[in-house]
This record gives structure tokens, C-alpha cells and sequence, in this order.
């Protein structure tokens, strides 16, 4: 898979009508370079919608939340075969939403990321730490508990099936971003975290940065070599801000 990706979290925003209109946007303005991967992640009723209409194109689909079970009495949710049967590649998991807002737990994580992977689906898996985290010297320990509980039974073989995206929760929605320093540290923090409790080549895994990206500060922050790409909420419902970003991200 491409080194670079951008992905859109479209979040709880977009009808089934808005969100083909955002997509045909998106395809009439977007020029797919090879070594950029751009992904989608439109709620689930739209789903059907707009991996019809992307059909071949490079752009892919991802869902923003999954169940953990195959199926059965479980009301309200999704499954992984649900999913796979729509043509998405990829699935969100633990995004600070679902986290904070929903009560999702490390141990939900990993049962879904499991799930994920069982069924073919590549997992985007969101880390980050609150404010009071990170002001009380915290963010390290937080992430690396978030890493290991989240991954816990994960093979390293199936971490090249994993995309991470690194959110601290203070820079989502907040348009207060984290400086590309800040990202970098975090970044740098991660994947020897993985070489070390996974052995592996960490240089290959993904890491994304998520929270106020803009494309204004984006190209900044992709000028670090510790930055993969970006999980894109508000300036991704604006095809023209998406594309920029994603432009932002092409690499010779
Ligand atoms: P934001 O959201 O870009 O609006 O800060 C990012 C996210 O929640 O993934």
C-alpha cells in the first residue's frame, strides 16, 4: 500500500444525497497519484451509495465503527461481513468520539480490531491523549497503554494491515492542531514502540496525524518523515479543502 494516505472522516455529517454530491466533487476535482492513498469514511447509510459510485476508482472506502460480532441479536449494529460485502477496505476504530461519547473501551477496541482483520477489513486505529494527559506529563504512557491494549494478541505480521492515527483529543474539532514537532515526538514515540514490543520493521507502519487538519497546515506537517498522511474530520466535508490536502501529501 502506497506510504501516504488521507482519509476523510466524514463523521455524522452528509444525507445519502449530500454525501453523493461531496463524492462526485471529490472525483471531478481529485487527480489520484500513486503515492497517495485516499480514503472516505461516509456515514454507514451512505455507505452503498458512495462505494457505487467510486466503484473503480483509487479512492476507498472506510466505515467508521464496526461490531465485533459476525452477526446475531445485537440491534443498532454492524457487522464485519456487512461491511466487507459493501466493497469498504478500511474501518475506523476508537476514534476519541467513540471513546469519550459512546464509553468504548481498550477492551472493544481490540475485539473489534480482531474482528477486523478476521475479516479482511484494515483497521485505522486512533490513539490520543486529553488535555489533562499531556499537561500532566502523561501523553507517553497514555498512548503506549492505548497501543498495548488495543493490539494486545495482534501477530506483527497483521500490523502491516494497520493503519495508526495518532489524535491527541485536545486538537479534534478544536482547530487547535498539534505542531508538526509535537506530532513528530509522538510519531517517533510510537513506532519504537511497535519495533520494540512487536518486533518489526516500524519504519513500514503507517502512522497518521488527526485533529484540526486544514489545508492550510497541512503541508507542514507532511514535511515530516514521521508523518504518513492524516485523518481529516471538518475540512474533509469541503471537496475543495480535501483535495487540497490530499495534493499536500504527494511525494516524488
Ligand atoms: P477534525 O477531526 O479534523 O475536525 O479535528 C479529526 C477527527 O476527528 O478525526
Amino acid at each position: 500500500m502506497p506510504n501516504r494516505c488521507i482519509v476523510g472522516n466524514w463523521k455524522m455529517h452528509k444525507t445519502i444525497s449530500q454525501a453523493k454530491s461531496l463524492i462526485c466533487d471529490i472525483l471531478s476535482k481529485y487527480q489520484a497519484h500513486p503515492s497517495v492513498e485516499l480514503v472516505v469514511a461516509p456515514p454507514y447509510v451512505a455507505l452503498p451509495s458512495v462505494a457505487h459510485l467510486l466503484g473503480p476508482t483509487p479512492i476507498k472506502c472506510a466505515a467508521q465503527n464496526l461490531c465485533a460480532k459476525d452477526e446475531g441479536a445485537f440491534t443498532g449494529e454492524v457487522s464485519p461481513p456487512m461491511l466487507q460485502e459493501l466493497g469498504c477496505h478500511y474501518v475506523i476504530i476508537g476514534h476519541s468520539e467513540r471513546r469519550h461519547l459512546f464509553g468504548e473501551t481498550d477492551q472493544d477496541i481490540n475485539e473489534k480490531i480482531h474482528a477486523a482483520l478476521h475479516h479482511g477489513l484494515q483497521p485505522i486505529f486512533c490513539i490520543g491523549e486529553r488535555l489533562a494527559d499531556r499537561e500532566a506529563d502523561q501523553t507517553h504512557t497514555v498512548i503506549q497503554h492505548q497501543l498495548q491494549t488495543g493490539l494486545a494478541g495482534v501477530a506483527g505480521k497483521d500490523l502491516d494491515n494497520i493503519t495508526i492515527a495518532y489524535e491527541p483529543v485536545w486538537a479534534i474539532g478544536t482547530g487547535k492542531a498539534a505542531t508538526v514537532e509535537e506530532a513528530t515526538e509522538v510519531h517517533t514515540a510510537i513506532r519504537s514502540f511497535l519495533k520494540v514490543h512487536w518486533s518489526l520493521n516500524a519504519e513500514q507502519i503507517r502512522i497518521l496525524y488527526g485533529g484540526s487538519v486544514t489545508a492550510d497546515n497541512a503541508q507542514a506537517l507532511f514535511q515530516s518523515p514521521q508523518i504518513n498522511g492524516a485523518l481529516v474530520g471538518k475540512a474533509c466535508l469541503n471537496s475543495e479543502s480535501f483535495v487540497k490536502i490530499a495534493e499536500h501529501a504527494i511525494s516524488d
